[in-house]
Protein backbone atom coordinates (compact mmCIF):
# COMPACT_ATOMS: atom_id res chain seq x y z
CA UNK A 1 0.00 0.00 0.00
CA UNK A 2 1.46 3.55 -0.90
CA UNK A 3 2.29 5.94 2.24
CA UNK A 4 -0.29 8.40 0.59
CA UNK A 5 -3.13 6.41 0.83
CA UNK A 6 -5.65 6.52 3.45
CA UNK A 7 -8.26 3.67 4.42
CA UNK A 8 -11.31 4.31 6.84
CA UNK A 9 -13.05 1.62 8.12
CA UNK A 10 -17.20 1.98 9.09
CA UNK A 11 -20.52 1.26 7.60
CA UNK A 12 -20.62 3.03 4.29
CA UNK A 13 -23.99 4.43 3.00
CA UNK A 14 -23.83 6.33 -0.22
CA UNK A 15 -26.47 6.69 -3.49
CA UNK A 16 -25.11 5.62 -6.48
CA UNK A 17 -28.16 5.42 -8.15
CA UNK A 18 -30.95 7.65 -7.00
CA UNK A 19 -33.63 4.79 -6.62
CA UNK A 20 -31.25 2.88 -3.73
CA UNK A 21 -28.80 3.43 -0.55
CA UNK A 22 -25.58 1.34 -1.06
CA UNK A 23 -24.96 0.16 2.31
CA UNK A 24 -22.19 -1.96 3.13
CA UNK A 25 -21.18 -3.37 6.74
CA UNK A 26 -17.90 -2.62 8.28
CA UNK A 27 -16.21 -1.51 4.58
CA UNK A 28 -13.05 0.22 3.99
CA UNK A 29 -12.85 3.04 1.67
CA UNK A 30 -9.53 4.05 0.46
CA UNK A 31 -8.56 7.41 -0.60
CA UNK A 32 -5.62 8.49 -2.36
CA UNK A 33 -5.05 12.68 -3.27
CA UNK A 34 -8.32 13.67 -1.75
CA UNK A 35 -10.24 10.84 -4.18
CA UNK A 36 -11.82 7.42 -3.35
CA UNK A 37 -9.64 5.02 -4.81
CA UNK A 38 -11.66 1.69 -4.03
CA UNK A 39 -14.11 0.64 -1.51
CA UNK A 40 -14.34 -2.93 -0.43
CA UNK A 41 -15.81 -5.33 2.27
CA UNK A 42 -12.08 -6.91 3.58
CA UNK A 43 -8.88 -5.12 3.54
CA UNK A 44 -6.96 -8.11 1.18
CA UNK A 45 -8.78 -6.77 -1.20
CA UNK A 46 -7.12 -3.14 -0.83
CA UNK A 47 -3.65 -4.67 -0.59
CA UNK A 48 -3.45 -3.44 3.24
CA UNK A 49 -3.26 -4.52 7.02
CA UNK A 50 -5.34 -3.22 9.92
CA UNK A 51 -2.47 -1.12 10.94
CA UNK A 52 -3.01 1.05 8.16
CA UNK A 53 -6.58 1.49 8.87
CA UNK A 54 -8.40 4.34 10.65
CA UNK A 55 -11.39 2.67 12.09
CA UNK A 56 -14.59 4.89 13.17
CA UNK A 57 -15.33 2.05 14.65
CA UNK A 58 -19.96 1.47 14.56
CA UNK A 59 -20.31 4.89 13.14
CA UNK A 60 -21.71 5.89 9.82
CA UNK A 61 -19.71 7.03 7.00
CA UNK A 62 -21.62 9.37 4.29
CA UNK A 63 -20.92 11.63 1.49
CA UNK A 64 -20.92 15.46 2.92
CA UNK A 65 -23.30 17.73 1.96
CA UNK A 66 -23.42 20.24 -0.92
CA UNK A 67 -26.27 23.09 -0.33
CA UNK A 68 -26.79 24.59 -3.87
CA UNK A 69 -28.57 27.81 -3.14
CA UNK A 70 -27.83 29.63 0.53
CA UNK A 71 -27.54 32.99 0.98
CA UNK A 72 -24.58 33.99 3.45
CA UNK A 73 -25.45 37.63 4.10
CA UNK A 74 -28.63 36.71 5.37
CA UNK A 75 -27.74 34.65 8.29
CA UNK A 76 -28.38 36.89 10.74
CA UNK A 77 -32.22 36.68 9.95
CA UNK A 78 -31.89 32.83 10.25
CA UNK A 79 -35.02 32.29 11.76
CA UNK A 80 -37.05 35.63 11.64
CA UNK A 81 -39.36 37.83 9.10
CA UNK A 82 -41.42 34.90 7.86
CA UNK A 83 -44.52 37.08 7.99
CA UNK A 84 -44.56 38.13 4.13
CA UNK A 85 -44.28 36.91 0.62
CA UNK A 86 -41.24 37.30 -1.57
CA UNK A 87 -40.98 40.85 -3.11
CA UNK A 88 -41.82 42.57 0.15
CA UNK A 89 -39.62 40.40 2.20
CA UNK A 90 -37.03 41.41 0.31
CA UNK A 91 -37.99 45.14 0.55
CA UNK A 92 -38.44 45.26 4.09
CA UNK A 93 -36.03 42.74 5.62
CA UNK A 94 -33.33 40.89 3.32
CA UNK A 95 -32.06 44.05 1.37
CA UNK A 96 -31.23 46.46 4.62
CA UNK A 97 -29.59 43.06 6.31
CA UNK A 98 -27.90 42.96 2.76
CA UNK A 99 -26.73 46.87 2.95
CA UNK A 100 -24.74 46.48 6.25
CA UNK A 101 -21.97 44.50 4.09
CA UNK A 102 -20.28 47.77 2.92
CA UNK A 103 -18.75 47.47 6.45
CA UNK A 104 -16.58 44.73 6.17
CA UNK A 105 -15.70 44.33 10.23
CA UNK A 106 -19.73 43.31 9.91
CA UNK A 107 -19.14 41.19 6.84
CA UNK A 108 -16.29 39.13 8.17
CA UNK A 109 -18.19 38.72 11.94
CA UNK A 110 -21.17 37.27 10.60
CA UNK A 111 -19.84 35.24 7.49
CA UNK A 112 -17.21 33.56 9.89
CA UNK A 113 -20.24 32.46 11.97
CA UNK A 114 -22.04 31.06 8.40
CA UNK A 115 -19.19 29.23 7.27
CA UNK A 116 -19.05 27.81 11.31
CA UNK A 117 -22.58 26.74 11.01
CA UNK A 118 -21.84 25.24 7.55
CA UNK A 119 -19.35 23.13 8.46
CA UNK A 120 -21.23 22.00 12.13
CA UNK A 121 -24.21 21.12 9.91
CA UNK A 122 -22.53 18.77 7.58
CA UNK A 123 -22.04 20.79 4.22
CA UNK A 124 -19.27 21.03 2.86
CA UNK A 125 -19.61 22.87 -0.60
CA UNK A 126 -21.93 25.22 -1.09
CA UNK A 127 -23.06 27.25 -4.24
CA UNK A 128 -23.47 30.74 -2.08
CA UNK A 129 -24.90 34.38 -2.74
CA UNK A 130 -22.96 37.19 -1.07
CA UNK A 131 -23.58 41.00 -1.60
CA UNK A 132 -22.67 43.39 -4.14
CA UNK A 133 -20.27 44.29 -1.63
CA UNK A 134 -16.75 43.25 -3.53
CA UNK A 135 -14.59 43.70 -0.35
CA UNK A 136 -16.55 41.50 1.63
CA UNK A 137 -16.83 38.92 -1.33
CA UNK A 138 -13.45 38.55 -0.83
CA UNK A 139 -13.45 38.13 2.35
CA UNK A 140 -16.32 35.22 2.41
CA UNK A 141 -14.12 33.75 -0.54
CA UNK A 142 -11.16 34.11 1.58
CA UNK A 143 -12.58 32.08 4.58
CA UNK A 144 -13.85 29.41 2.40
CA UNK A 145 -10.28 28.69 1.68
CA UNK A 146 -8.98 29.12 5.47
CA UNK A 147 -11.49 26.57 6.04
CA UNK A 148 -10.55 24.52 3.51
CA UNK A 149 -13.93 23.48 2.20
CA UNK A 150 -15.79 24.42 -1.56
CA UNK A 151 -17.59 26.87 -2.58
CA UNK A 152 -18.74 28.44 -5.63
CA UNK A 153 -18.79 32.82 -4.25
CA UNK A 154 -20.76 35.10 -6.29
CA UNK A 155 -20.73 38.57 -5.80
CA UNK A 156 -24.70 39.61 -6.33
CA UNK A 157 -25.15 41.68 -9.26
CA UNK A 158 -27.84 44.16 -9.13
CA UNK A 159 -28.92 48.04 -10.32
CA UNK A 160 -32.91 48.83 -10.61
CA UNK A 161 -35.54 47.99 -8.29
CA UNK A 162 -33.33 47.88 -4.82
CA UNK A 163 -32.42 50.39 -2.54
CA UNK A 164 -29.28 53.10 -3.57
CA UNK A 165 -26.98 51.45 -1.14
CA UNK A 166 -27.26 47.64 -3.16
CA UNK A 167 -27.43 49.70 -6.56
CA UNK A 168 -24.20 49.43 -8.46
CA UNK A 169 -23.29 50.50 -11.81
CA UNK A 170 -22.82 47.55 -14.67
CA UNK A 171 -18.91 48.80 -15.36
CA UNK A 172 -18.36 48.29 -11.25
CA UNK A 173 -20.32 44.93 -11.61
CA UNK A 174 -18.03 43.94 -14.46
CA UNK A 175 -14.80 45.14 -12.99
CA UNK A 176 -15.53 43.15 -9.79
CA UNK A 177 -16.53 39.64 -11.62
CA UNK A 178 -12.72 40.54 -13.33
CA UNK A 179 -11.25 41.11 -10.01
CA UNK A 180 -12.41 37.56 -8.32
CA UNK A 181 -11.75 35.83 -11.93
CA UNK A 182 -8.36 37.16 -11.67
CA UNK A 183 -7.43 36.64 -7.90
CA UNK A 184 -9.29 33.14 -7.37
CA UNK A 185 -7.80 32.20 -10.83
CA UNK A 186 -7.14 28.17 -10.19
CA UNK A 187 -9.53 26.27 -12.36
CA UNK A 188 -8.98 23.29 -9.42
CA UNK A 189 -9.09 25.02 -6.75
CA UNK A 190 -11.80 24.57 -3.95
CA UNK A 191 -12.84 27.95 -3.86
CA UNK A 192 -14.41 30.17 -6.72
CA UNK A 193 -16.01 33.19 -8.02
CA UNK A 194 -19.62 32.18 -10.35
CA UNK A 195 -21.33 34.87 -12.35
CA UNK A 196 -24.72 36.15 -10.03
CA UNK A 197 -27.29 37.89 -11.15
CA UNK A 198 -29.96 38.37 -8.43
CA UNK A 199 -32.93 38.07 -10.47
CA UNK A 200 -34.41 39.93 -13.58
CA UNK A 201 -36.09 42.33 -11.56
CA UNK A 202 -33.14 43.75 -10.02
CA UNK A 203 -31.01 43.36 -13.20
CA UNK A 204 -31.35 45.95 -15.98
CA UNK A 205 -31.17 44.32 -19.86
CA UNK A 206 -27.34 45.91 -19.85
CA UNK A 207 -26.37 44.38 -16.34
CA UNK A 208 -27.86 40.24 -17.49
CA UNK A 209 -25.64 41.18 -21.05
CA UNK A 210 -22.74 42.13 -18.97
CA UNK A 211 -23.25 39.12 -16.81
CA UNK A 212 -23.90 36.64 -20.09
CA UNK A 213 -20.58 37.90 -21.74
CA UNK A 214 -18.40 37.65 -18.34
CA UNK A 215 -19.96 34.24 -17.85
CA UNK A 216 -18.78 33.26 -21.66
CA UNK A 217 -15.50 35.01 -21.73
CA UNK A 218 -14.12 33.31 -18.40
CA UNK A 219 -16.12 30.28 -18.48
CA UNK A 220 -17.51 30.74 -15.58
CA UNK A 221 -21.00 29.00 -14.18
CA UNK A 222 -24.19 31.46 -13.23
CA UNK A 223 -26.61 30.88 -10.51
CA UNK A 224 -29.66 32.97 -10.45
CA UNK A 225 -33.42 32.99 -9.33
CA UNK A 226 -36.57 31.81 -11.24
CA UNK A 227 -40.03 31.08 -11.29
CA UNK A 228 -40.10 31.51 -7.46
CA UNK A 229 -43.34 33.66 -6.74
CA UNK A 230 -46.66 34.41 -8.85
CA UNK A 231 -45.78 38.35 -8.10
CA UNK A 232 -42.27 38.10 -9.32
CA UNK A 233 -43.46 36.34 -12.35
CA UNK A 234 -45.93 38.71 -13.54
CA UNK A 235 -43.33 41.48 -12.81
CA UNK A 236 -41.10 40.08 -15.02
CA UNK A 237 -43.28 39.40 -17.70
CA UNK A 238 -43.85 43.29 -17.60
CA UNK A 239 -39.86 44.09 -17.25
CA UNK A 240 -39.18 41.68 -20.17
CA UNK A 241 -42.10 41.91 -22.45
CA UNK A 242 -39.99 40.28 -25.69
CA UNK A 243 -39.40 36.87 -23.39
CA UNK A 244 -41.57 34.30 -24.21
CA UNK A 245 -41.00 32.94 -20.43
CA UNK A 246 -39.13 34.29 -17.42
CA UNK A 247 -36.21 31.39 -18.35
CA UNK A 248 -36.11 32.83 -21.92
CA UNK A 249 -35.39 36.72 -20.05
CA UNK A 250 -32.15 35.08 -19.18
CA UNK A 251 -31.54 32.93 -22.22
CA UNK A 252 -31.57 35.67 -24.45
CA UNK A 253 -28.43 37.25 -22.36
CA UNK A 254 -26.38 33.75 -22.39
CA UNK A 255 -27.34 32.90 -18.72
CA UNK A 256 -29.52 29.61 -19.00
CA UNK A 257 -27.03 27.09 -19.41
CA UNK A 258 -24.21 28.16 -22.05
CA UNK A 259 -22.17 27.95 -19.27
CA UNK A 260 -23.25 25.75 -16.43
CA UNK A 261 -26.49 27.09 -15.15
CA UNK A 262 -27.97 26.80 -11.43
CA UNK A 263 -31.91 28.17 -10.96
CA UNK A 264 -33.31 28.62 -7.57
CA UNK A 265 -36.77 27.62 -6.79
CA UNK A 266 -38.46 27.09 -10.03
CA UNK A 267 -41.58 26.52 -8.36
CA UNK A 268 -44.00 27.86 -11.46
CA UNK A 269 -41.96 26.77 -14.12
CA UNK A 270 -43.77 24.41 -16.95
CA UNK A 271 -44.74 24.57 -20.38
CA UNK A 272 -41.56 26.15 -22.48
CA UNK A 273 -39.78 27.40 -20.05
CA UNK A 274 -39.61 23.48 -18.40
CA UNK A 275 -38.64 22.64 -22.24
CA UNK A 276 -35.85 25.48 -22.61
CA UNK A 277 -34.50 23.89 -18.83
CA UNK A 278 -34.44 20.41 -20.06
CA UNK A 279 -32.62 21.62 -23.77
CA UNK A 280 -29.73 23.80 -22.07
CA UNK A 281 -29.22 21.46 -19.58
CA UNK A 282 -30.28 23.89 -16.80
CA UNK A 283 -30.25 22.66 -12.76
CA UNK A 284 -32.45 23.44 -10.06
CA UNK A 285 -31.88 24.43 -6.93
CA UNK A 286 -34.56 23.01 -4.99
CA UNK A 287 -35.67 24.76 -1.39
CA UNK A 288 -38.51 23.35 0.10
CA UNK A 289 -37.92 25.60 3.38
CA UNK A 290 -37.99 29.03 1.35
CA UNK A 291 -41.27 27.89 -0.43
CA UNK A 292 -42.85 27.22 2.58
CA UNK A 293 -41.69 30.27 4.71
CA UNK A 294 -42.39 32.60 1.91
CA UNK A 295 -45.42 31.22 0.85
CA UNK A 296 -44.06 30.56 -2.58
CA UNK A 297 -45.57 27.13 -3.37
CA UNK A 298 -44.76 23.27 -4.54
CA UNK A 299 -41.82 22.85 -6.79
CA UNK A 300 -42.91 20.23 -9.05
CA UNK A 301 -39.37 17.78 -8.29
CA UNK A 302 -40.84 14.64 -10.16
CA UNK A 303 -41.47 16.29 -13.19
CA UNK A 304 -37.87 17.59 -13.43
CA UNK A 305 -36.49 14.43 -12.55
CA UNK A 306 -38.65 12.82 -14.62
CA UNK A 307 -37.49 14.98 -17.96
CA UNK A 308 -33.63 14.33 -16.42
CA UNK A 309 -33.50 18.02 -15.58
CA UNK A 310 -30.45 17.79 -13.04
CA UNK A 311 -31.53 18.93 -9.57
CA UNK A 312 -29.92 19.64 -5.92
CA UNK A 313 -31.28 20.81 -2.68
CA UNK A 314 -30.95 24.65 -1.32
CA UNK A 315 -31.36 25.63 2.03
CA UNK A 316 -31.70 29.13 0.69
CA UNK A 317 -31.32 31.08 4.09
CA UNK A 318 -32.74 33.17 5.42
CA UNK A 319 -36.08 32.75 3.31
CA UNK A 320 -35.09 29.12 4.35
CA UNK A 321 -34.99 28.83 8.46
CA UNK A 322 -32.64 25.66 8.53
CA UNK A 323 -28.82 25.68 7.29
CA UNK A 324 -28.89 21.53 7.52
CA UNK A 325 -29.14 19.83 4.51
CA UNK A 326 -30.84 16.91 6.23
CA UNK A 327 -33.76 18.75 7.54
CA UNK A 328 -34.16 20.08 4.24
CA UNK A 329 -34.22 16.52 2.81
CA UNK A 330 -37.27 15.97 5.04
CA UNK A 331 -39.34 18.94 3.97
CA UNK A 332 -38.37 18.26 0.02
CA UNK A 333 -40.26 15.09 1.42
CA UNK A 334 -42.99 16.21 2.90
CA UNK A 335 -43.20 18.73 0.13
CA UNK A 336 -43.30 16.26 -2.59
CA UNK A 337 -46.25 14.35 -0.44
CA UNK A 338 -48.56 17.18 -0.66
CA UNK A 339 -47.65 17.79 -4.15
CA UNK A 340 -48.41 13.83 -4.54
CA UNK A 341 -51.76 14.77 -2.92
CA UNK A 342 -52.75 17.17 -5.72
CA UNK A 343 -51.39 14.89 -8.43
CA UNK A 344 -51.50 11.19 -8.11
CA UNK A 345 -49.55 11.13 -11.30
CA UNK A 346 -46.21 12.53 -9.48
CA UNK A 347 -45.01 9.81 -7.18
CA UNK A 348 -43.77 11.74 -3.49
CA UNK A 349 -39.85 11.74 -3.21
CA UNK A 350 -38.26 8.80 -1.16
CA UNK A 351 -35.75 8.98 1.52
CA UNK A 352 -32.66 7.79 -0.88
CA UNK A 353 -34.10 10.34 -3.67
CA UNK A 354 -33.17 12.84 -1.36
CA UNK A 355 -30.22 12.13 -0.03
CA UNK A 356 -28.84 11.89 -3.29
CA UNK A 357 -30.65 14.89 -4.28
CA UNK A 358 -28.04 16.46 -1.51
CA UNK A 359 -25.10 13.89 -2.28
CA UNK A 360 -24.57 13.03 -5.29
CA UNK A 361 -27.08 15.56 -8.06
CA UNK A 362 -25.88 18.31 -6.85
CA UNK A 363 -22.10 17.10 -5.85
CA UNK A 364 -22.05 17.03 -9.86
CA UNK A 365 -21.88 20.88 -10.01
CA UNK A 366 -18.41 20.51 -8.18
CA UNK A 367 -17.14 17.96 -10.31
CA UNK A 368 -17.00 14.02 -9.16
CA UNK A 369 -18.02 15.17 -5.75
CA UNK A 370 -21.01 13.53 -3.54
CA UNK A 371 -20.97 9.82 -3.72
CA UNK A 372 -18.00 6.69 -2.69
CA UNK A 373 -17.18 5.81 -6.19
CA UNK A 374 -13.81 5.45 -7.48
CA UNK A 375 -12.85 8.63 -8.98
CA UNK A 376 -14.85 10.92 -6.42
CA UNK A 377 -13.29 13.26 -4.07
CA UNK A 378 -13.42 12.55 -0.45
CA UNK A 379 -16.21 14.37 0.64
CA UNK A 380 -17.47 12.83 3.77
CA UNK A 381 -18.89 12.68 7.45
CA UNK A 382 -18.73 10.13 10.23
CA UNK A 383 -21.61 10.04 12.09
CA UNK A 384 -21.83 8.87 15.70
CA UNK A 385 -25.69 8.03 16.56
CA UNK A 386 -25.25 5.61 19.52
CA UNK A 387 -27.42 8.45 20.96
CA UNK A 388 -30.30 7.41 18.54
CA UNK A 389 -29.47 3.93 18.06
CA UNK A 390 -30.96 2.08 21.12
CA UNK A 391 -32.23 -1.39 19.37
CA UNK A 392 -31.43 -3.12 16.93
CA UNK A 393 -31.98 -1.07 14.14
CA UNK A 394 -30.23 -1.60 10.72
CA UNK A 395 -27.45 0.59 8.98
CA UNK A 396 -30.22 2.29 6.70
CA UNK A 397 -32.95 2.86 9.22
CA UNK A 398 -30.22 4.47 11.47
CA UNK A 399 -29.64 6.57 8.71
CA UNK A 400 -33.23 6.91 8.44
CA UNK A 401 -33.18 7.95 12.01
CA UNK A 402 -30.55 10.60 11.83
CA UNK A 403 -31.97 12.10 9.24
CA UNK A 404 -35.41 12.48 10.82
CA UNK A 405 -34.16 13.08 14.80
CA UNK A 406 -30.56 13.69 14.32
CA UNK A 407 -28.68 17.14 13.99
CA UNK A 408 -25.29 18.14 14.24
CA UNK A 409 -24.79 16.20 17.83
CA UNK A 410 -23.90 13.35 15.72
CA UNK A 411 -21.81 14.91 13.26
CA UNK A 412 -18.22 13.77 14.64
CA UNK A 413 -15.95 14.00 11.97
CA UNK A 414 -15.88 15.73 8.38
CA UNK A 415 -13.91 15.79 4.93
CA UNK A 416 -13.66 17.69 2.16
CA UNK A 417 -11.84 16.48 -0.80
CA UNK A 418 -9.67 14.13 1.84
CA UNK A 419 -8.47 16.07 3.92
CA UNK A 420 -10.31 16.60 7.78
CA UNK A 421 -11.66 19.40 8.27
CA UNK A 422 -11.50 21.09 11.64
CA UNK A 423 -13.22 24.11 12.33
CA UNK A 424 -14.17 26.21 16.02
N1 LIG B 1 -35.08 36.39 -5.27
C1 LIG B 1 -34.22 37.43 -5.38
N2 LIG B 1 -33.46 37.55 -4.28
C2 LIG B 1 -33.83 36.57 -3.45
C3 LIG B 1 -33.41 36.16 -2.13
O1 LIG B 1 -32.52 36.75 -1.51
N3 LIG B 1 -34.04 35.07 -1.61
C4 LIG B 1 -35.02 34.41 -2.27
N4 LIG B 1 -35.60 33.37 -1.70
N5 LIG B 1 -35.44 34.78 -3.49
C5 LIG B 1 -34.85 35.84 -4.07
FE1 LIG C 1 -32.31 32.63 -2.90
Amino acid sequence: MKDTMKIYKAHLIFTPERSRFEVMENGYIAVENGRVQAVASNLAQLGATEADVTDFGDCLLIPAMNDMHVHAPQYRNLGLAMDLELLPWLDNYTFPEESKFADTAYAERMYRRFVYDLWRQGTMRAVCFATVHLESTRLLMRLFQEAGMGAWVGKVNMNRNCPEALCESVEDAASGIEALVSEFADKDALVRPIVTPRFVPSCTPDMLRMCGQMAQRYGLPVQSHLSENTGEIAWVRELEPESRSYGDAYNRYGLFGQTPTIMAHCVWTDGEELELMQRNGVMVAHCPTSNLNLSSGMAPIRTFLEKGIRVGLGSDISAGHSLSLFRTMVYAIQVSKMHFQRDHSKPFLTLSEAFWLATKSAGSFFGQVGSFEPGYEFDALVIDDHDLNHDNYSLAERLERFIYLGDDRQIVRRFCRGREIHLA
